[in-house]
């Protein structure tokens, strides 16, 4: 057994081109001079036959065209197993809407986001008796798929946007944000796409790990508010940015971990150009730019 991870979708919420964005990266790849990306997902497989999906993207339609290894095998045949969610953010559920049609599979998540499905009823669309819905506690160890099993843990973040009332903590550790801990065989890998504070107890933990897929969304803290695109900053929008001595790069830059892989990268992300600076010194200590359709097999 070896770990198989399948970038589906390597950018935010919103993907690159956004809709309603005329930012330099957005028209960049508008006009195809820069890769586009799909919203946030990783496929996961121990034994390359049976998938898992972590985070359902609103995308997840292009992404499953797209990607050989999850099409259908028979007539109603699928190599899915189960989907995992992290958070109730709509980047990573919304793409549940897309996986009705009486197809069964898992569905893990955590009791306080799967009160927030439950609470959305749109989501019965999954109907419950092919859609197991099981409720996983954090450090708990289950199977996502054969050979592949996984914990989770909590990670500092926030309610969804769309719950949010006036007064917001964005770094709340709880079970409302989750990373994940893969393991197939002797490889042993973390994903966490959202994170807003990168302290000991994550760093320990994931020291030592063959890879690492890891919350890219900013390059810093205030790229969003410089580019004139809105009042939030990263920190304001639970994520912790690449740049800067409170940084990913400067968090990561002692721990010893196999592979570091950017994912759920914002569309504002200098990174998420081929040629820029900001890739350049991000790839220069260690990281990858994750992309769609990327596969890492560890
Ligand atoms: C985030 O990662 O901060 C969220 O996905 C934002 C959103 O809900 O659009
Ligand atoms: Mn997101
Ligand atoms: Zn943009």
């Amino acid at each position: 057994m070896t770990l198989r991870a399948h970038i589906l979708g390597a950018a935010a919420g919103g993907g690159l081109p956004q809709w309603n964005c005329g930012c330099e990266n957005c028209n960049l790849a508008r006009k195809g001079k820069i890769p586009s990306q799909t919203q946030s997902s990783l496929a996961v497989s121990a034994n390359g036959t049976d998938w898992a999906i972590l985070n359902a993207s609103p995308d997840i339609r292009q992404q499953l065209a797209q990607t050989t290894c999850l099409h259908p095998v028979g007539l109603r045949t699928l190599p899915l197993r189960s989907v995992l969610v992290t958070n109730g953010d709509i980047d990573h559920v919304a793409g549940l809407l897309t996986l009705r049609e009486m197809q069964p599979f898992s569905l893990f998540a955590t009791g306080a986001i799967h009160d927030v499905l439950s609470q959305n009823t749109i989501f019965d669309a999954l109907n419950p008796s092919v859609v197991d819905r099981q409720t996983i506690a954090t450090g708990q160890s289950f199977d996502l798929a054969p050979g592949l099993s996984a914990t989770l843990f909590p990670v500092p973040g926030k309610v969804p946007l769309y719950l949010e009332g006036d007064d917001v903590k964005t770094d709340l550790i709880g079970d409302q944000t989750v990373g994940v801990q893969l393991i197939a065989g002797d490889s042993n890998a973390y994903y966490i796409p959202g994170c807003a504070v990168l302290n000991d107890d994550l760093r320990s933990r994931m020291d030592g790990a063959d890879a690492v897929f890891f919350d890219g969304t900013l390059w810093r803290d205030d790229e969003m508010v410089r580019a004139k695109l809105g009042k939030k900053t990263g920190k304001r929008m639970g994520h912790l940015s690449m740049s800067g001595p409170d940084g990913s790069l400067a968090a990561f830059a002692n721990l010893k971990i196999g592979r570091k892989i950017f994912v759920h990268m914002n569309n504002t992300n200098p990174v998420l150009r081929p040629t820029s600076a900001e890739k350049a010194e991000a790839e220069a200590a260690g990281w990858t730019i994750g992309q769609d359709g990327m596969e890492i097999t560890l």
